[in-house]
């Protein structure tokens, strides 16, 4: 299936399934090197990262716990529009080596607001590990510690990643095609 259709657009391959899952093994292997005997605790941010959060997590091998946050986005009282509140954290963070798993860091917005939200809750460090970076639309000033790959700033869907909701499912990536 090279071109897939959800809703109103069309998308065409990008990335197949095999190139993705040799980029996740390779940043798994980077995680076993850098954060052995850390006890790292993988928070993975809910929905699009389910995929990219399982086939990493296959390729770990040192002691480390995995959990899952949701972004609840809500119209917030500030002049600065939408807040997204973290919610789903019943772990103590407390000098903990903290690692993010997102499935893509666009203009790297969200991310600042969670390092922000669990550099509160007093972490010894916080790594992040993103599937996907489109570099030339970053508007903040983030240092990413694990980046799978780096991608041009078409709008993609596939392997967790949505379209209004839909196109999580596959398992390769697929880039929309502009008529
Ligand atoms: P940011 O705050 O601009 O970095 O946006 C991050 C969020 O926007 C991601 O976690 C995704 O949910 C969504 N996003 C950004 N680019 C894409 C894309 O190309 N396809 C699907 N979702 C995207
Ligand atoms: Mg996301």
């Amino acid at each position: 299936m090279d071109t897939i259709q959800i809703k109103d657009k069309k998308f065409t391959i990008s990335i197949k399934e095999q190139d993705i899952l040799a980029e996740v093994a390779r940043v798994a292997n980077e995680i076993n090197r850098d954060l052995a005997g850390k006890n790292p605790l993988f928070l993975s941010v809910l929905n699009g990262s389910f995929m990219f959060t399982a086939d990493l997590m296959k390729h770990i091998t040192i002691p480390c716990e995995v959990s899952f946050v949701k972004l609840a986005s809500y119209q917030g009282v500030s002049s600065t529009g939408v807040i997204k509140e973290v919610i789903g954290i019943t772990e103590d963070l407390t000098d903990r080596t903290v690692v993010i798993v997102e499935d893509i860091v666009d203009t790297g917005l969200t991310m600042q607001r969670l390092l922000e939200n669990l550099g509160t809750r007093n972490p010894k460090e916080i790594l992040i590990a993103s599937l996907l970076v489109k570099p030339d639309k970053l508007k903040v000033d983030l240092n990413i510690e694990y980046v799978a790959m780096k991608i041009p700033n078409d709008f993609i869907v596939g392997y967790g990643l949505d379209y209004d909701g839909f196109g999580r499912n596959y398992s390769d990536i697929y880039t929309v095609v502009e008529d």
